[in-house]
């Protein structure tokens, strides 16, 4: 671990900073690149966030590989790697941030707190790194709203900078959790991406629920201004969409008009 004197040091450069979890693919890979482009100081943090998990489960089986991330976040561009313990990332009495009513929605509404315990650690994780930039995946497209409404709302002279999903070449969203797919599993995900590319809500439910190992969460269209559902076409508006095949939590989305 690089310490915060390396960081101080370099604050006359601004610093691209890229928070995960680890267990890193190409989708974290990509984000490491782009942060890349906006600065030669690129900090990636790996730290799986309790305060996030609602179940205890998912937590203690989330894949983790230090050594392997290390390796992947240096030859994609990183400057510093930060793999904190709890309490560096928690040092005394928690600063809870509430993510506010659409943070109890969709993701939020499965995942009770989650929302709540991802902007907690994200503001631990600004006020250390201090970055300029802060670079987050479409892939949570939902995270990229509450995060951009939190950063806009509180004057956090942070800039986040969205970047596109990067999918397998059968469609699959990368996901840390898609390795807990047996091959089975893993191809019946693909009715996930191939319903948001159907063009229509319809089209799309019919293809999800003509897949028997795949349990849907939600699907919808929303407005990206608000991230509430749009009944009416509106510029930008996305499907998102969530389910289980076997346990294990899948999400996508992907632009989609609204047909009235
Ligand atoms: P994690 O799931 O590790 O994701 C870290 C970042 O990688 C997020 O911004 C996520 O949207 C992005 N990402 C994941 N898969 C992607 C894909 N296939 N294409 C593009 N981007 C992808 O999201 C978190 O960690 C945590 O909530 C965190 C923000 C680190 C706070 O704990």
């Amino acid at each position: 671990m690089k310490t915060l004197s390396t960081w101080q040091s370099a604050q006359s450069t601004d610093i691209a900073f890229v928070p995960t979890m680890g267990a890193l693919h190409d989708g974290h890979l990509a984000l490491i690149s782009q942060a890349r482009q906006l600065s030669p100081h690129v900090v990636v943090s790996i730290f799986v966030n309790p305060l996030q998990f609602d179940n205890p489960d998912d937590l203690a089986r989330y894949p983790r590989d230090l050594e392997g991330d290390i390796a992947k976040a240096e030859s994609a561009g990183a400057s510093e790697i930060w793999a904190p313990t709890y309490d560096e990332v928690y040092p005394g009495e928690i600063e809870r941030i509430s993510s506010g009513e659409v943070g109890k929605t969709f993701e939020g509404a499965s995942r009770a707190g989650h929302f709540d315990g991802m902007l907690t650690v994200v503001n631990q994780l600004f006020k250390t790194v201090q970055p300029r930039y802060a670079i987050f995946g479409e892939k949570d497209f939902q995270q990229l709203y509450i995060v951009q409404t939190w950063v806009r709302k509180s004057g956090i002279p942070v800039e986040i900078v969205p970047a596109p999903i990067v999918r397998e070449s059968d469609g699959l969203a990368m996901s840390s959790r898609n390795i807990r797919l047996s091959p089975t599993d893993r191809q019946a995900a693909l009715v996930i991406s191939k319903a948001l590319r159907s063009g229509s809500k319809e089209r799309a439910l019919e293809i999800l629920q003509s897949e028997p190992a795949f349990t849907l969460d939600y699907f919808e269209i929303i407005d990206p201004a608000t991230f509430t559902i749009a009944h009416e076409p509106v510029p930008g508006s996305r499907a998102i969409v969530a389910g289980w095949i076997n346990g294990v939590r899948l999400l996508d989305n992907m632009p989609m008009e609204v047909r009235v």
